[in-house]
């Protein structure tokens, strides 16, 4: 007898609503040539408003420069003398001020202040500007293509025959495109865009929109120029020049997608575009709203910081995220590629069509998209059964919100770094797991219903959080419930006493005090939430099931005994979905002092007959993680009793796998990560496998190919010798897949000796491209003799770093993260503070600082708690 609940509730909370506006004070801001500046927000003033740019742009791939002019059509609110935008390291040579007639305001060249603390430029027009009237500004500006990820930059790449080529691409989100021109950058001031680009012969020009015609200007030159976009905010603007090539296809309903990478690259497109065409349909019909535009691009781009990005018309891509070769990319690959298309073209909804209104709400952009992928691959692609994986989605948005440095889903954010560090874990994850849980609770289709008129009601413009709730479910008071998930950080814990046939539910998120509302068990409504009579005596209980809510379960002592006698005797009466909660649930218990470890070690003492994928890794992943973390404190009789204890226990798993691809995508992740460890732990016949392998591989000198899932464990054991490390990195520099780069590349780290070489070489970004540093630093600082390695490297090079990856960007946060949240000691703890303390205040100020540090306590506070009980735990298994 069993009773599986589903449980909703509502959190009741004080809230604070965050002002928008950020104020330095008025009078003290002067502008670089001395005089004072007119404005002092962060935020552009809201009575100028930008209704249509054109711009014109010619970025010159010799001399590494791109000129531009763009005249933009302004909307007065109030009367004016000042125009006050965004520029960022733009020249501006020249600005004017034009009436409706596009008549001349002033015969002057007006002055152009500059105030480069807040990324703005003021224009002062003799003639006021009045409110109601329509103007034009014309400005002509100039700068370097960036040398790093954002705005106008330059990428490169290699060709087989060893010619380096130039391109220029945009990356804008979140406050970039003021890298390119000089424009109003915020979510809210939405325009249509016009855009000519000059371009040499050899070269094509790309932007949002088709192209409508090309003209040759003389000097060799062309001008495309292309159609007028539909309104959109300034981040979402993009172009590029490059020499690509490209396959197309057509949708049903007539979209044309295109799908463009270097040329050698070509063969690697044909997947990206079937996915494309898929997945567009999907959502044309999901979203019941047409894609607006004719076409829709995907690009891989050779040199590109994020995984991708959602640019209206133009999607731009790592290669890595794009590309997928079937000879070499593996089954997981493949995946990555499918959830990424599947999330870029969400955004062309969520995200293009309606936009935050600023970005504390970033979270209706990256947390609807997040959640897409799983609809969208769910409906579009079962075979990949993506929807294993979105457990693993919440768990991690569970590690980081467990945290008291965690912050509400909706938090401000005003200048450029806070802006950069919404794109985390809580806006994308959390947001998506909150997502699931609402549409459990509206059922699909009222889910569906409910965002459609959401999309509709707000297309073309901005919405907050509040509109989604509002558009949601008319009936019940929906958006109270969901402020309290959007507004408040933290996971809540629900414990349950069980007594004869009564249950006494309670709940906590420390530190607000949370409250049940509403409780269902089997869609039965009940009064009295906090005691549930059953209606008949049961073996067991299980709460959340599939783990649908957001929160935690903790049992009572024999409310755990009997799940953990549930499991060894018939674990399948639990979905597997319950099962991987389960153990979730019960070591998030253990970090949080709440459980014993020697309990949650008890239950996933059934693993052995675990034949699901998704609960056997995560129970194995904890096993991994401790081992990992107890081997760099070198406690070297843990360590060899663990891994000890790993390898006889999971043996049969390990034994069984085949090193083939062959079977559907859950078995061959399992094969991935199980021989992966295996080789890791130095397990004999996995070695010696794996050595046989990559000795074929050699001999062949690369020619037959490795089975895709298990080739990064074959060279992982290939490179541990002298020549095979050097034939790896010659293979390295020669390869034209990024996924198999990338595994390449995880072997090589894996031999210490050269790990100093290895970080030289990503600094120097030649043979390893700077956009791999951070992941580079990030597998050095795994290694376990690495990680002091990685963390004295990122100390010493830390200004470079900075000035490649910005504050706040993903780049710089998983090079904190990556190295820090190694450390275990508080000799370590102390060590980090002080670094991130001596650094400028800004610095100290970003979230990932508290983050990363607040994890080492955690691992400091783990080992206090549990290493003893893991000493004995294992002598008596071993024994
Ligand atoms: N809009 C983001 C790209 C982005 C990230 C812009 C951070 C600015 C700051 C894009 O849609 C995105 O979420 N990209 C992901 C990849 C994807 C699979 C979720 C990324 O870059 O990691
Ligand atoms: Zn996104």
């Amino acid at each position: 007898m069993h009773l599986l609940l589903v449980i909703l509730f509502f959190l009741e909370a004080q809230f604070c609503v965050q002002s928008s506006d950020s104020n330095s004070p008025a009078g003290e801001n002067l502008a670089t040539n001395g005089l004072p500046f007119p404005w002092s927000k962060v935020r552009l003033p809201s009575y100028i408003v930008p209704v249509h740019y054109h711009l014109l742009i010619h970025p010159n791939l010799t001399t590494l420069r791109f000129n531009g002019s763009v005249k933009i059509e302004i909307d007065v609110k109030n009367n004016t003398n000042w125009v006050v935008l965004h520029s960022k390291n733009l020249k501006i040579f020249t600005a004017t001020v034009l009436d409706e007639h596009e008549a001349h305001l002033s015969d002057k060249v007006l002055s152009v202040l500059e105030y480069p603390s807040h990324e703005q430029i003021a224009i002062f027009s003799p003639k006021i500007l009045t409110s109601g009237e329509k103007y034009f500004l014309y400005l002509e500006f100039g700068a370097p293509l960036s040398d790093g990820f954002y705005g106008f930059y330059k990428s490169t790449y290699k060709t087989k025959a060893g010619e380096t080529r130039v391109l220029a691409s945009t990356h804008f989100e979140p406050t970039s495109a003021r890298m390119a021109l000089p424009c109003f950058d915020e979510p809210i001031f939405k325009a249509n865009y016009t855009v000519r680009i000059r371009r040499g012969p050899s070269h094509i020009a790309l932007s949002n929109m088709p192209l409508e015609q090309t003209v040759e200007i003389g000097n060799g030159l062309f001008e495309d120029q292309f159609e007028v976009s539909v309104r959109m905010s300034s981040y979402l603007l993009a172009f590029i020049v490059c020499d690509f090539r490209s396959v197309s296809g057509m949708t049903a309903t007539g979209i044309n997608i295109t799908i463009y990478a270097v040329p050698e690259k070509w063969h690697q497109t044909h997947y990206a575009l079937e996915a494309a065409l898929r997945l567009l349909e999907f959502y044309e019909q999901y979203f019941n709203i047409l894609y607006p535009l004719p076409k829709l691009d995907l690009i891989a781009i050779p040199d590109f910081q994020a995984g991708a990005m959602e640019n209206w018309g133009l999607t731009t891509y790592r290669e890595t995220s794009l590309l997928y070769d079937p000879d070499i990319s593996s089954a997981s690959d493949k995946l990555w590629v499918t959830m990424v298309i599947g999330h870029e073209l969400a955004h062309q909804w969520f995200g293009n069509l309606v936009t935050m209104e600023w970005w504390n709400d970033i979270w209706l952009n990256e947390g609807f998209a997040r959640y897409m992928e799983f609809v969208s691959l769910e409906a579009v692609y079962p075979e990949l059964k993506v929807e294993d994986h979105f457990l693993d989605t919440c768990f991690g948005a569970i590690g980081r919100d467990s945290l008291n440095s965690s912050r509400p889903i909706s938090s401000l954010a005003e200048n450029p770094a806070q802006i950069e560090e919404m794109f985390d874990t809580v806006s994308y994850d959390k947001g998506a797991c909150i997502l699931h849980m609402l549409r459990n609770f509206l059922t699909n289709e009222g889910f569906q219903s409910g965002i459609i008129r959401y999309l509709h009601r707000f297309k073309y413009s901005n919405a907050r959080n509040e509109d989604l709730w509002d558009s949601l479910i008319k009936h019940i008071d929906l958006k109270k419930m969901m402020y309290t998930w959007t507004l408040q950080k933290g996971i809540p814990l629900i414990t349950v006493k069980r007594q004869g046939r009564k249950l006494y539910i309670g709940q906590e998120l420390s530190p607000i005090y949370v409250r049940f509302i509403h409780f269902t068990v089997h869609n039965t409504s009940l009064s009295n939430p906090d005691v549930l009579t059953l209606d008949e005596e049961v073996d067991w209980v299980k709460l959340n099931s599939d783990m649908n809510g957001y929160y935690i379960v903790h049992y009572d002592e024999e409310g755990w005994n009997a799940l953990t006698e549930l499991l060894r005797i018939n674990h399948t009466a639990l979905s597997f979905k319950d099962r991987a909660s389960l153990i979730h649930n019960a070591f998030q218990l253990v970090t949080a002092g709440r459980l014993s470890l020697n309990r949650a070690l008890d239950l996933i003492g059934y693993l052995k007959s675990e034949t699901h994928n998704v609960p056997l890794l995560q129970g194995l992943g904890y096993l991994q993680s401790f081992y990992k973390m107890i081997e760099k404190r070198n406690i070297a009789d843990i360590t060899h009793n663990l891994k000890t204890y790993i390898l006889q226990y999971f043996r049969d798993v390990i034994d069984k796998q085949s090193w083939s691809d062959d079977g559907m995508v859950s078995d061959r992740r399992l094969r991935e990560e199980v021989l992966s460890l295996a080789c890791d732990f130095d397990y004999p016949p996995c070695l010696e496998k794996a050595k046989h392998l990559y000795n074929s591989w050699v001999e062949s000198n690369g020619a037959i190919s490795l089975p895709t899932d298990v080739s990064e464990t074959v060279y992982m054991v290939g490179a541990q010798d002298d020549s095979g490390w050097a034939y790896l990195l010659e293979k390295y520099g020669v390869s034209m897949c990024e996924t198999e780069k990338s595994k390449f590349l995880s072997a090589l780290i894996s031999i210490t000796y050269f790990i100093h070489l290895l970080l030289q070489l990503g600094m120097d970004g030649t043979l390893i491209k700077t956009q791999n540093l951070p992941s580079l630093i990030y597998l050095v600082a795994k290694n376990p003799v690495g990680h002091f390695l990685a963390w004295d490297f990122v100390k010493k090079h830390w200004d470079e770093l900075v000035e490649k990856f910005p504050l706040g960007s993903f780049g710089i946060r998983n090079i904190i993260v990556g190295t820090v949240t190694q450390f275990s000691s508080t000799e370590e703890l102390r060590e980090v503070e002080n670094f991130f303390k001596s650094i400028t205040e800004q610095v100290s100020e970003l979230r990932v600082i508290q983050v990363a540090t607040e994890n080492v306590e955690k691992n400091i506070m783990w080992l206090s708690r549990n290493l003893e009980t893991m000493r004995t735990w294992l002598q008596q298994r071993l024994n």
